[in-house]
């Protein structure tokens, strides 16, 4: 006996023509339904606007590898960030460029730095936005390798640390909220929360790219970052795009040393990552919308071969549905006016 059969028993004593008695179609009706029963919702205040911030005064200049970016000294950061609260935008994500590189990237912990100049410009102007900043020697060094560099090529771990604490600890002396080391070396939150701590900077947050891939998809940001490797890859120190379970295995281990946030990256292409660690561990989790991810919608928009407000728009949800908590993302300005209309 079908169900049918048992709810329309008497009529008529025939058996009705089948018809669907389940209609998910109804709460897609219209507009107003869809939204009221949406299970995901993108919002301004979840993106972090990554600000790639350079030495010098009253420059803003386009970078070619990322449209609608900008080199920015600290007054023009200051802008682009006060344009960007006004639009919902309650983060960003700074990364810098020293005057000049060196083996060791010393660079990176100059108090007088890009990014520490615009931490404090930033700070001084909108007291209540989120300022995070990315913590690494990529940009800073001659090599372009994300720590220490011995004479046979290979990057040395535990000497890194102190450059990356020292680094982290320049950043919190200049009033950042929050620091996100993107380097990849073994026990580096760790060592970052003790110097913080030791410092008294006890309160401001680590957010660790815990599941950081060596990915193509950065292709775009180390021409804009002048981050690229001189010589070989970060394949030994990057994630391989192959494992899921490793990222697991480093989220709990930053967890262990103290992150207060876990990043994943790139996103799109990771999606069951972020859905693995968001199900695994209890601390929210980021996913970093990468420089390649940028660049492919902005290229193919140009070409007319998608519409560019829906496909940035999906890809974001997407992130979002998968688990993230937080989007860093360089689309989120004009995301954040998409979802205000
Ligand atoms: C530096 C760093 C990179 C990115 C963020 N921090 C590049 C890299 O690891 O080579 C990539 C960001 C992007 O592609 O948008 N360690």
């Amino acid at each position: 006996m079908t169900e049918q059969d048992e709810e329309y028993p008497e009529l008529h004593g025939r058996i009705l023509p089948m018809f669907p008695e389940q209609r998910p179609r109804r709460l897609r009706r219209s507009e107003a339904l869809r939204a009221l029963t949406a299970e995901t919702r993108l919002h301004p205040q979840q993106f972090i606007y990554p600000l790639f911030v350079v030495p010098g005064s009253g420059l803003r200049e386009p970078i070619a590898s990322l449209p609608g970016q900008f080199h920015l000294s600290a007054e023009s950061a200051v802008a682009e960030a006060q344009a960007a609260w006004k639009e919902g935008i309650r983060a960003v994500l700074l990364f810098g460029e020293p005057e000049e590189k060196d083996p060791l990237g010393r660079g990176a912990f100059d108090p007088a730095g890009a990014v520490q100049e615009a931490v404090g410009a930033l700070k001084r102007a909108l007291p209540d936005l989120i300022v995070i900043t990315d913590v690494c020697l990529c940009a800073y060094t001659t090599h372009g390798h994300c720590g220490v560099v011995d004479e046979d090529g290979s990057i040395v771990n535990d000497a890194t640390l102190e450059l990356l604490a020292e680094t982290a600890r320049s950043h919190a002396e200049a009033g950042a909220d929050m620091v996100a080391p993107s380097d990849m070396m073994d026990g580096r939150v760790g060592a970052i929360r003790e110097a913080l701590d030791a410092e008294g900077h006890q309160d401001v947050a680590i957010m660790a790219y815990s599941a950081k891939y060596a990915s193509a998809f950065y292709g775009p940001f180390r021409e804009a970052a002048n981050c690229a490797p001189q010589f070989g890859d970060r394949r030994s120190y990057q994630m391989a795009y192959a494992n899921r379970r490793e990222a697991l295995r480093e989220a709990r281990l930053d967890a262990e040393e103290g992150a207060d946030i876990i990043m994943v990256k790139p996103a799109l292409a990771y999606l069951d990552v972020i859905a693995a660690v968001r199900e695994e561990l209890d601390r929210p989790v980021a996913a970093y919308n990468v420089s390649g991810e940028y660049a492919m919608v902005k290229a193919t928009a140009a070409r007319g071969w998608a519409e560019e407000r829906a496909v940035t728009l999906e890809i974001l949800t997407s992130i979002a549905r998968a688990g993230a908590d937080l989007i860093i993302t360089y689309h989120a300005r004009e995301a954040a006016r998409w979802l205000k209309e």
